[in-house]
């Protein structure tokens, strides 16, 4: 992180906006301050996309308090929001959500180039009840409004009015635990993921995303609280996993989720992953770490997020198929097909999409042991175009999420996989620059064999089609039709079915 001094912060925050932000305060008699994640960024030199302010009404001592009363009684943020826009006119745009006593700005930019969403809020308490994420809002001061976020280094403020420009408040010392790379709770960690326990996810979501460290304490809170992780919405959390996914280095999310206790919780399959059994002396991989660490691989060469989920679900179908066979030891039969189908109930009670993408996951995970089958032996013709039919255009992806999958400690074993795929990709360009085999279709289609034996559509048509076309794959005649159809002739006779005079 970088240290920024109050004339620092000034110039951070030169841009016209915040200037006519705090002047338009100062004529309506409120306070403003940026909050959230905006401050944390600046500090962290990441770059950040909405902004966010907290609105205070300066308390009237002759006025009764709006204490207990549950809904805002002034908006200060809807207040503020509508001067604001009254004074950039059409260089404004102006969402008012009332109900939630918050007003969105989007201004064509700091700078006036792209657009930038500006959230305004009245400073707010909140308190929550046991059952439900609803809280009862009533008007604070700037400290009740910081208090009730989530995390020190959240729980940054800086005001914009003229005569304090670009003054920082850190009321729970976020500026150290961003020095020491920490993520603590401002109040008892128990009341803040209680209050709202989506915060736990963010929470691990935070320290992937900045490779900080849980504080102790709030990590021991994390797990007293995971099952309060039930009144979530999935789309909330799915929300926090796919950011975790994102991350540069996504492994780390999921050993946090792991140590909170929310991953049994929220991905119950991913957790069955976890441990190492021993038999006779012979142990398995832990299935976990290895998936988190060939997810790491995908990551560092892809930012692809179905590409990511393929690789932390490709053996997610090793604790249905694992046996004991006695000689043998460990097996993980057919543990790619177990897997794929597990995919699509999996996205579903996720919330993930159940389109292209679903499928896509599900034809990586199901095909993911066929280039490692090849590599291991002899690396044919045949082999690879059945291969490159399969996976079609996602060829490119499946090969990546093999050569990540090759996680071997034995640098010799390595070496020889590494090799062997690079010869599939050899073989592979090769064959796609000779058939084009992404669109093959057979030379000798259904209705030439129909018109050929004067056959209905029949089991006898598919029979041939699936010969000429292993026939073509296997290299065993050239794939042109003057050859299909000879083959055709030659492989229907022995099927008995002879061919009809043309009239
Ligand atoms: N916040 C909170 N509890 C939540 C969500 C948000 O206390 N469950 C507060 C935090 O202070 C946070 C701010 O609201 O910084 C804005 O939230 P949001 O925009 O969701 O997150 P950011 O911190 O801005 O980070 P990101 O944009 O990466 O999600």
């Amino acid at each position: 992180m970088r240290q920024i001094t109050t004339r620092e912060m000034q110039k951070l925050l030169s841009a016209p906006i915040f200037h006519e932000i705090g002047q338009t305060a100062d004529e309506s008699g409120l306070e403003v301050y940026l909050v959230g994640g905006y401050v944390r960024d600046l500090f962290l030199e990441r770059p950040s996309k909405d902004i966010d302010c907290v609105v205070v009404q300066p308390q009237d001592p002759s006025q009764p308090s709006h204490e207990g009363m549950g809904t805002p009684v002034v908006a200060p943020g809807i207040n503020l929001a509508k001067a604001i826009k009254k004074r950039l006119g059409r260089r404004a745009h102006l969402s008012v959500f009332k109900n939630f006593g918050t007003a969105q700005l989007k201004v064509e930019s700091l700078k006036f180039k792209v657009e930038t969403e500006i959230e305004f809020v009245g400073a707010r308490r909140e308190s929550y009840s046991h059952n439900s994420r609803k809280p009862i809002v009533e008007d604070g001061t700037l400290e009740d409004d910081l208090d009730r976020r989530d995390f020190t280094i959240n729980a940054l403020a800086v005001c914009l009015n003229s005569d304090r420009f670009g003054e920082l408040i850190d009321r729970f010392d976020g500026l150290l635990d961003m020095e020491d790379r920490l993520i603590a709770t401002p109040l008892d960690p128990d009341i803040t993921f209680s209050d709202d326990p989506l915060r736990m996810m963010r929470c691990v979501r935070f320290a992937t995303q900045l490779r900080f460290q849980i504080e102790e304490e709030t990590q021991d809170a994390l797990v007293r609280n995971a099952e309060r992780i039930k009144i979530i919405s999935q789309e909330r959390i799915i929300d926090e996993l796919n950011k975790i996914m994102l991350s540069p280095q996504p492994s780390i999310g999921f050993v946090e989720l792991s140590r909170a206790g929310l991953l049994p919780l929220i991905f119950p399959e991913l957790a069955a992953m976890e441990g190492v059994e021993v038999r006779e002396g012979r142990a398995h991989k832990d299935n976990f770490y290895h998936t988190l660490e060939v997810l790491d691989n995908v990551a560092r060469s892809s930012d692809n997020l179905w590409l990511r989920w393929a690789a932390l679900l490709h053996d997610i179908g090793k604790p249905r198929s694992k046996r004991w066979e006695h000689g043998t030891g460990w097996t993980f039969k057919n543990h790619n097909y177990i897997g794929q189908k597990m995919v699509a109930p999996i996205f579903r009670r996720m919330k993930l999409p159940l389109d292209e993408r679903l499928h896509y996951v599900e034809k990586l995970v199901g095909l993911h042991m066929r280039p490692i089958a090849i590599a291991d032996d002899e690396v044919t013709d045949s082999a690879v175009r059945r291969l490159l039919f399969e996976a079609g255009e996602d060829i490119d992806d499946l090969m990546t999420l093999c050569e990540a999958d090759i996680t071997s400690k034995n640098a010799e074993r390595k070496r020889t996989f590494l090799q062997n795929f690079q010869l599939v990709r050899e073989k592979l360009a090769d064959l796609q620059a000779r058939d084009n085999y992404r669109t093959w279709t057979n030379p000798v289609a259904g209705e030439e064999i129909m018109e050929t034996f004067g056959l209905a559509p029949c089991r006898e048509v598919g029979v041939l089609k699936q010969l000429i076309k292993d026939a073509i794959w296997e290299s065993r005649i050239p794939n042109t039709h003057e050859a299909a159809r000879q083959y055709m002739l030659e492989q229907a006779q022995a099927m008995g079915l002879t061919p009809v005079e043309k009239q």
